[in-house]
Order: C-alpha cells, then sequence, then structure tokens
C-alpha cells in the first residue's frame, strides 16, 4: 500500500497535503479507493480513504465493512453513523490546506458533503495522478490481469462447443459468464456482449432473445474479474459457410491487429499504434472509415482503467501497461468482426495475455 501511495503523490503536477478518496453508493464506487488501500475484497460503499504525502493512509470504513478493510496496511477507523464519519475525517484532515481529489470517482454530491464540512482549504485534482500511477502495474496487479486473461481465453476457445444453431443470445451471453466463475473468476468484468449476424455492426450490442441462423457470425466480447482486475477479449465466430465478404473482413481485421501489437513498445506514442491498425484497415477501399472506435484502452480495476489508443491519445507506452489491442470493422446492415486480445508492455515489446484461437479456420460456427 504504501509503494502505491508514494507513487500516487509523485504523480502528482502539484503537491497537496492529502488525497481523498470518497466511495458513494454503488455503482458510484471509485476503483483508486481499493488501488491505494490495496482491497481485494469489500464493497465500501460511502467509505473513504486518506492518503498522506509519508505515504501512510487512512481507512474511514462502515463497519460492514470492518473485517474486510482488516486486509489492508492503512489506519483502520470504523464509523457507525454519518456524523462519526464525518469526524473522523475532519479529524485526519486538520493539519491540512491542499487536498486532492478524484474529480473522475467522486460524486458531486459527495464533493459538496466534503467542502459543506471542511472549511478554509482548496481541493486540487488528483484524478490524472491517480491514473498514470495504475496505468503502471506492479507485480501483484499483472498476476490478477493474468489469471483474468486466462479464465476468459479458455471460454472463448470452447465457444465453438456451446454455441449452436437456434441458441440466443441471450443463452450465449449467460453461458459465457457461467463458465469464467466456474473456472474461478469472481465475476464478469461487464456485461458480455453477445452480437449475432446483423446485430455484430453495432459495437457495444446488448444481448437479445435473438437465435442463431445458419448464416450469421457470432460476436462475443467479454471478460472476467480476479480480485477486482479484469481481462477484456473479443472473438467473432465465422458462419460454416462464410462469404468471401467475411473472409476479408476477418483476415483484414487479423492483420490490422498483428500489425499493431508488432509494434507495442516502450516509447512509442499511443496515437501512433492506433494508425498501424486504422491505416491498414483504410487503405481498403470498401472498409475505409469502417473501424468505428478507438483501438484499444487500459486495462486493470476497471476495463477501461485510463489510457487508450485513439488517434488522439498522446500517452507514451511504458514497461508494465496493460493494455486491449481490438481492432473492428463495421459493416450496417451486414455485420462485423472485432478480433481483441490484452496485452502487458514488457522492456522490448510486449507479451499477449490472451491466447484463445483466432485464425480463421479455428473460429467456425459447426
Ligand atoms: N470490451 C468492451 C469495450 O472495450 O468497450
Ligand atoms: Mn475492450
Amino acid at each position: 500500500m504504501k509503494e502505491r501511495v508514494g507513487k500516487i503523490f509523485s504523480k502528482m503536477e502539484e503537491e497537496c497535503d492529502a488525497i481523498v478518496l470518497m466511495n458513494g453508493q454503488e455503482p458510484m464506487l471509485d476503483a483508486s479507493f481499493y488501488y491505494a488501500c490495496g482491497l481485494d475484497s469489500g464493497l465500501f460503499e460511502e467509505c473513504t480513504a486518506i492518503l498522506l504525502p509519508d505515504n501512510g493512509a487512512t481507512l474511514i470504513t462502515s463497519q460492514l465493512e470492518e473485517s474486510a478493510a482488516k486486509n489492508s496496511s492503512a489506519e483502520i477507523i470504523t464509523y457507525s453513523t454519518q456524523k462519526e464519519r464525518d469526524d473522523a475525517i475532519k479529524d485526519v484532515l486538520k493539519n491540512s490546506s491542499k487536498i486532492g481529489v478524484n474529480s473522475r470517482g467522486i460524486t458531486y454530491s459527495s464533493i459538496q458533503h466534503l467542502m459543506k464540512i471542511i472549511n478554509d482549504v482548496k481541493f486540487i485534482d488528483a484524478g490524472n495522478a491517480l491514473i498514470k500511477a495504475r496505468m503502471i502495474k506492479d507485480a501483484n496487479e499483472i498476476e490478477k490481469i493474468r489469471s483474468a486473461c486466462k479464465i476468459a481465453s479458455a471460454v472463448a476457445d470452447r465457444i465453438p462447443e456451446v454455441l449452436s444453431y437456434g441458441k440466443t443470445e441471450y443463452e450465449m451471453a449467460a453461458e459465457i459468464g457461467y463458465n469464467m466463475q466456474k473456472m474461478g473468476a469472481s465475476s464478469t468484468s461487464f456485461d458480455t456482449i453477445a452480437a449475432f449476424g446483423k446485430s455484430a455492426a453495432e459495437p457495444h450490442h446488448l444481448p437479445e432473445n435473438y437465435k442463431l441462423q445458419k448464416s450469421d457470425m457470432g460476436l462475443f466480447d467479454f471478460g472476467c474479474r480476479i480480485s477486482r482486475y479484469c481481462s477484456d477479449i473479443t472473438r467473432t465466430f465465422a458462419p460454416i459457410e462464410s462469404s468471401e465478404l467475411f473472409k476479408k473482413v476477418y483476415e483484414t481485421v487479423l492483420n490490422a491487429q498483428s500489425l499493431a501489437i508488432e509494434n507495442i513498445k516502450p516509447g512509442i506514442c499511443s496515437a501512433d499504434i492506433d494508425k498501424v491498425a486504422r491505416d491498414h484497415i483504410d487503405s481498403i477501399a470498401e472498409f475505409k472509415g469502417r473501424m468505428i472506435h478507438s483501438l484499444g484502452h487500459g486495462l486493470g480495476l476497471d476495463v477501461h482503467d485510463g489510457g487508450s489508443f485513439s488517434p488522439r491519445s498522446q500517452i507514451i507506452l511504458e514497461e508494465n501497461m496493460v493494455m486491449t489491442v481490438e481492432p473492428g470493422i463495421y459493416i450496417p446492415g451486414w455485420g462485423g468482426v472485432r478480433i481483441e486480445d490484452d496485452v502487458l508492455v514488457t522492456k522490448n515489446g510486449c507479451e499477449l495475455l490472451t491466447h484463445a484461437k483466432k485464425e480463421l479456420d479455428e473460429v467456425r460456427i459447426f
């Protein structure tokens, strides 16, 4: 925990006396709270962590989470009423005149409340520092992401066994989630996307009661959590009788992904990785402009953990960042293909963390 707190303060552009991380009620929970306190379990609704520049931290927790809080090396204060919580916050912050808050993780009502109970202090934004600290994963975080990726990959490889004509998108999403938890995941990392046929043209399609037809492709985008850390994988399965268009789209997406992965290494600007994949897709006239999203994103405690491969992202890649690489081509009225893998940036390149099969011959629906 101390190392993480030190890392967060080292990323602050402006010094401050304390950083306050406040959880609201589910789903308004701040992943940075769990990151800083090193908490693998527990919900911690309405709980607060106060980080100090000497690398110490105080966790002000409700009684509900008292036992889970013991897993943190932070100093623990337990409250049973809101007044007790507010008094504890005021006490820990009594010598602070400049306080960092996480603009990306605190609700409007929490910041209003904090401003009401703490007077005469300046609040500054610690959001970027938290994102920067979280982008570089430590060994413990990498191990958890690796496990989450292993499970998602194994479940992706089993999709042809469970996918059959007449099954609905709902059923497939449920089976994928069930299989990941059966293998030891604590939950899915986001609502599973299962899109058949034309619906695969919609990158974030929500499953429906639609049954797989013989001419449909099947796109599945899913992931799971291990001790809060996420995996995120997409595989698109080809109908048994694939059209020439499907083959061309599939091979173009797969090649775009390989080119991007080959170029990932420390020191490269993230926009350049997006460009390699996008240029490859755009070089084929009929697919130009059909990759309608960024190439990828950071992955960690949040499925979109900060940082991205996009035309606008100026992040310089560093060792131990974990990113997704997910090119896609979407053709309205026809369908789409996306292939997504997770990579760990290493000293000289990157390591693939998801290993599910993805050659065209390996992703057929029978
Ligand atoms: N896997 C869903 C997304 O990255 O948006
Ligand atoms: Mn993704």
